[in-house]
Order: structure tokens, then C-alpha cells, then sequence
């Protein structure tokens, strides 16, 4: 219970940033009906878990931290216990089975009813439980309440959601169902809102973001609705992840390149190097297509940078398959790579017809050798930077050093600054003076303007 007597909800996220807006849209609602935000499970009256399945890994963790709750939900009668997101989508009966003292779980479509679901439940009308709610058809991201969230000069807005790929390994179109974009000017409402409410950088959210089409199939892109947003007085940086490279149109890599607010790092997974595991994988591109696309974003942005997830032990990776990635990573320069080792998934096609048959050792090594050619190629890329001037907008304290602020150049790049100057938000130049592979430091030339 929080002070003043409101009851109190903890959320813990697990995932993508997907599920970060789906927290905050949560916490909206809750904070309509009354209820006080708490980060410590002592004071909580109820706590959601907002669940990932990409990988085992994931799931285990949710288990794991689930089955610990077991004391804090017996420890006081009336607490809640609810389960969203992709694993509550996909497997709520092996949750329920699993996991017996939990209230609720809600799918990937149902959770905005959630908040409700637990007033009911806390005022004894929601009849025997566990409650599963996992067909809902509703439109999560129309209720949004700007002033709910978890970041203040930081916003992630999802403008389409589901993905209507099948790449083989993948749990995501399962969970997250058919694309279904939101219309334009609705996305342009909420940015406008955000910005109103302080936000200075958004993050535009999709599973293939760049097949965003507003419901008009062809009318609108993308790139109409990065057109759309430079317009948006007091929004200084944009971004957009993930993007799929076959959805790429003309337009939108035009309007990339106009838009003064688009960051200079493109996240574009290209997953392997070789065109063998890619076809396996379903992809829908040659590594001959990839580098065609990463051409012709650096024709037109020369200053663009790209970022990667990789997968290694695909089943039948051999070592020259694997080669062909470290080569691709080492061509294509990427400065960031997140590198994750083949997790069967249940009821993907790689599960289901397609051996595991590479060894987990193997799958380690290749794992490390990715991550540490990465690094070299971050350091390179870095090192470069020394004596140039970058434009950073500060997000808060540094983490390693709290004396120090943190922030992010124009290609995302962290950089640490220490001038007592700063704050949240502020936007400034620096001179870049040292670099290790994952950290820019700087010092202030001049500041832009002092945080509203
Ligand atoms: N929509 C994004 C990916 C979302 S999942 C895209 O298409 O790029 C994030 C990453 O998790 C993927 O890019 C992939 O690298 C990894 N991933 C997904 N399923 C996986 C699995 N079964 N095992 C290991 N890694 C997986
Ligand atoms: Fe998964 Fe592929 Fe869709 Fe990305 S594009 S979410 S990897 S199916
Ligand atoms: Fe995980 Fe679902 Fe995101 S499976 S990565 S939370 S879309």
C-alpha cells in the first residue's frame, strides 16, 4: 500500500522495447483507476510481469522469478499476481499449470483490459481464478496517456504492431499476430503529445517498423510519417527500430535522408553471412541483397551507421557458414552487434523440422568470436572519432561514474561528459577525446539549450 492509501502496482519488463510501451500503457490505465506506482515488492498490492519468448533463456527467467513469488503473494491476502506479454500469449495454460499462485494472464491483444481485470479481482468479483484472456481483438496503443511512462525525455511509440514474416526460428508472429499499422495522423496525435508533456527524443517501434503503412497500403510510409514528424516543433531526435532489409522502399530511404531529427544508426538485422543459413532461416534476402540496401542508405546518408542481431548454431551452421558471418560483420562495419545463440522455439517451423545439431560448445564459440570482432571493430570505429565534434543530447548520470553525465551522439553512440552544466535533456557539443570500444568521453564545447 503506497502512502495516502492507494493501492500499489509493481511492473517488471521483460523483452523488447515492445513490451516497454505495453508496461506503460498498463500503468496508464492503472493510474486512472487510482493505483500508486511502487518499485519494491513490499509495498506492492500487485505485481505484472510483462513476459518475453524469444528465446528459452527468456522464458526461464520469467519462471524462475515467478515461482520466487510464491512468499510475497502468501505473505498478505489480497495481493495479485498477473502475467502479459508474448509467453502469456503463447503458453498461459503452462503458466497457470506451472505457476498456480498467479491471478491472471493476459495475451498480446488482451492486456489493456488488465487493470480492470485486477480491481475486479481485489474487490472479489471476478469469479474463480486463474483468469486467461488470450483472443482479444483490442487496439492497445489508442488509449495511451502521454503522461504515463517510464522515461521522461524519452518515449518509445509503437506504430504498428505483429509481424507477417515467418522467419523459420521465430516466436514473434505467433505472439504478436498479423501487422497491423496505426493510422498516421493517430501516431502524429500521440508524438505531438509526448513532446507537450517534455519528450525531446522518440523511438518509433514496429517488429519490421520500415512496413509501416498507416492502414493506406501504399498511400503512406514510412517515409510520410518521418516526413510528418520533422514537422513536430520541439522534437529534436527520431528513431525507428527494427527494420527489416526487404522492406525497404524509395520514399522512405528519400525521407530518411531529408529528415534533420533521424539518427545517423539504422538497427537492420542481418542475422548470418551466408546465403545457405539465410534461405534456411527464411529471411527473404541474399547477403548480396543486404549489401545492395546498406549501399544505397550510404549514398544518400554517408554518415549512416548500422546495427545487427546476429544468430550463430542455426541448425546446420558449419564453420564456414559461421565464417562467412565474422567476413560480413568485417565488410559491412557494423558498430553494434547483439549476437544470440539458436534457441529451439516450440511450434516454430526450425523447431519442428529442423535438427538442433549444433553443439552448445560450438555455439558458445562462435557466440564469443562475433562479440569480440564486434568489439575490435567498435573500438576502430570509435578511436576514429577522437577530435571531432558530436551533437549529444544528455539522458542522465553515468552509470559507471554517477559524477558524470551520460548521453547519445546523432549515431546513438554513448557518451560520458563531466560538466556540472548539464542535466536530463540537455543538448549539447562535444569534443570527443578518448574512446574504448562501447564509450565515447567527451568535453562540452558549447551548450544548446538548458533543459525545459
Ligand atoms: N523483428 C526483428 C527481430 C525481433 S527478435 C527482426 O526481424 O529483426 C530479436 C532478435 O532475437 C532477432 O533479430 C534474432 O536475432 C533473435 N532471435 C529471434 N528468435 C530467436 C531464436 N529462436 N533463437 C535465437 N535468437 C533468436
Ligand atoms: Fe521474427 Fe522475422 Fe518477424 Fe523479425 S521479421 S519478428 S525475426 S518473424
Ligand atoms: Fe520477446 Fe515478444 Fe518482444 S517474444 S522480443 S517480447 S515481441
Amino acid at each position: 500500500m503506497a502512502a495516502g492509501g492507494a493501492p500499489a502496482v509493481l511492473i517488471e519488463v521483460f523483452g523488447c522495447q515492445m513490451n516497454v510501451v505495453d508496461a506503460e500503457l498498463v500503468l496508464g490505465r492503472f493510474a486512472a483507476l487510482g493505483f500508486a506506482r511502487s518499485t519494491a515488492y513490499d509495498d506492492a498490492d500487485v505485481v505484472v510481469f510483462t513476459t518475453c519468448s524469444v528465446r528459452g533463456h527468456a522464458e526461464e527467467r520469467v519462471y524462475s522469478r515467478l515461482g520466487a513469488l510464491r512468499r510475497w503473494k502468501a505473505e498478505r491476502p489480497g495481493r495479485v499476481l498477473a502475467v502479459m506479454g508474448c509467453m502469456a500469449q503463447r503458453e498461459a495454460q503452462r503458466i497457470t499449470r506451472r505457476v498456480p499462485h498467479v491471478d491472471i494472464v493476459c495475451g498480446t491483444r488482451d492486456f489493456p483490459a488488465l487493470p480492470d481485470l485486477v480491481e475486479r479481482v481485489r474487490a472479489g468479483r471476478a469469479g474463480p481464478r486463474p483468469l486467461v484472456l488470450v483472443d482479444g481483438r483490442e487496439r492497445p496503443d489508442a488509449a495511451r496517456r502521454p503522461e504515463a511512462r517510464l522515461r521522461r525525455r524519452q518515449a518509445y511509440v509503437a506504430i504498428m504492431r505483429g509481424c507477417n514474416r515467418a522467419c523459420a526460428y521465430c516466436v514473434v508472429p505467433g505472439a504478436r499476430g498479423r501487422e497491423v499499422s496505426r493510422p498516421l495522423e493517430e501516431v502524429a496525435g500521440e508524438v505531438q503529445a509526448l513532446v507537450a508533456a517534455g519528450v525531446v527524443e522518440v523511438c518509433l517501434l514496429g517488429q519490421t517498423v520500415n512496413a509501416y503503412d498507416g492502414q493506406e497500403r501504399g498511400a503512406v510510409t514510412l517515409g510520410t510519417l518521418l516526413r510528418r514528424l520533422e514537422g513536430v516543433r520541439g522534437l529534436r531526435r527520431l528513431r525507428f527500430i527494427t527494420s527489416h532489409p526487404a522492406s525497404f522502399d524509395a520514399d522512405t530511404l528519400a525521407a530518411m535522408a531529408e529528415s534533420s531529427k533521424l539518427d545517423r544508426f539504422l538497427h537492420m538485422p542481418l542475422q548470418s553471412g551466408s546465403d545457405r543459413i539465410l534461405k534456411a532461416m527464411r529471411r527473404g534476402y541474399t547477403l548480396e541483397r543486404f549489401r545492395a540496401v546498406a549501399s544505397r542508405v550510404r549514398a544518400l546518408i554517408p554518415d549512416m551507421r548500422f546495427g545487427c542481431d546476429w544468430i550463430v548454431g542455426f541448425p546446420g551452421e558449419s564453420e564456414e557458414d559461421h565464417g562467412l558471418s565474422l567476413a560480413a560483420c568485417e565488410e559491412l562495419r557494423f558498430v553494434q552487434s547483439f549476437v544470440f545463440k539458436y534457441s529451439p522455439r516450440p511450434g516454430t517451423f526450425a523447431a519442428e523440422h529442423l535438427a538442433d545439431d549444433v553443439p552448445i560448445e560450438v555455439k558458445k564459440r562462435r557466440h564469443r568470436e562475433l562479440l569480440l570482432l564486434q568489439e575490435r571493430i567498435s573500438l576502430e570505429e570509435n578511436l576514429a572519432l577522437r577530435g571531432r565534434i558530436a551533437e549529444v543530447l544528455v539522458e542522465g548520470r553515468s552509470r559507471l561514474d554517477p559524477a558524470k553525465w551520460s548521453g547519445r551522439d546523432a549515431a546513438h553512440r554513448i557518451v560520458v561528459l563531466d560538466d556540472d552544466r548539464l542535466a536530463e535533456g540537455a543538448l549539447c557539443s562535444a569534443r570527443i577525446v578518448d574512446a574504448t570500444a562501447l564509450t565515447l568521453f567527451g568535453e562540452v564545447e558549447s551548450l544548446a539549450e538548458a533543459p525545459a
